[in-house]
């Protein structure tokens, strides 16, 4: 059965997460070979890999690196000390993990560390998200912190934080997980799967009428960023 991350459906509680994710992999795959050609791939913090498939036709390598047992990983370390070699990778992931470890500037600047010159780390971590240990949970950003992270902890050439879904929709995954959690308490979770699909679509339709519910400003609220953080050639 194909991995749900890849085509997320509405009903699912952390659309406002997952699908933007997706979409903004799949455009920074294409993007990269354009400008790097075929590029080799690190995924840190890879899990289940569930993003291989967008990366995997332009790649000369794809290398998977967790910090516990996990099959899907070649390499097995934390995002705190990668164990790869200097400038070893053109593209490295890092993928709803940052919130997860222990000391995120030493993560940030290993992801430096690992990128080759001209090369690109792309990341995504939360600004908004329920408690749920990958075995810990520690962290979350404001988009104006996740920059000032990633600027502080690299000689990068460029960082562009972007948030991944609108402030309504962010108030709709909450409120979506609070459905969900409810509704399979009492053995009925087959029938928040309509409610949470239509609170995403209204939220989607709300937030794309306004650029202030989508841009960072005071009063936003966001589920999701995306980090694009370029190495200088
Ligand atoms: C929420 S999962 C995300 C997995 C995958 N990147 C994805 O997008 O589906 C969090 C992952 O981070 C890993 N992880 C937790 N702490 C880590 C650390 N300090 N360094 C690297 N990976 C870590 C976990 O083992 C798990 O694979």
């Amino acid at each position: 059965m194909a991995d749900p991350r890849l085509d997320p459906p509405r009903s699912m509680p952390t659309y406002a997460v997952r699908a933007p994710l997706v979409h903004w992999l799949g455009e920074q795959a294409e993007e990269a070979r354009g400008v790097l050609g075929r590029y080799r791939v690190l995924d840190v913090g890879c899990g289940a890999k569930p993003y291989e498939p967008l990366f995997a036709p332009h790649a000369t390598s794809y290398v998977g690196v967790d910090p516990v047992d996990n099959p899907r990983a070649e390499l097995k370390g934390p995002v705190e000390a990668l164990p790869v070699d200097d400038g070893t990778f053109d593209i490295v992931l890092c993928n709803q993990v940052l919130e997860h470890c222990d000391d995120p500037a030493k993560a940030v600047s290993e992801l430096h560390r690992a990128t080759a010159p001209g090369g690109r780390v792309l990341a995504s971590t939360h600004g908004v998200m329920a408690y749920h240990p990958s075995p810990t949970d520690y962290w979350r950003w404001t988009h104006a912190g996740l920059e000032k992270l990633f600027r502080d902890n690299g000689a990068w050439a460029s960082v562009r934080v972007t948030p991944a879904s609108g402030t309504t929709a962010c108030l709709g995954m909450l409120l979506s997980m609070y459905f969900d959690l409810m509704f399979r308490r009492v053995g009925l979770g087959v029938f928040a799967r309509p409610l949470v699909a239509a609170v995403n679509t209204v939220a989607g339709a709300i937030d794309g009428r306004s650029a202030r519910l989508r841009e960072p400003g005071p009063g936003t609220l966001f589920a999701n960023f995306h980090v694009v953080a370029e190495v200088a050639r």
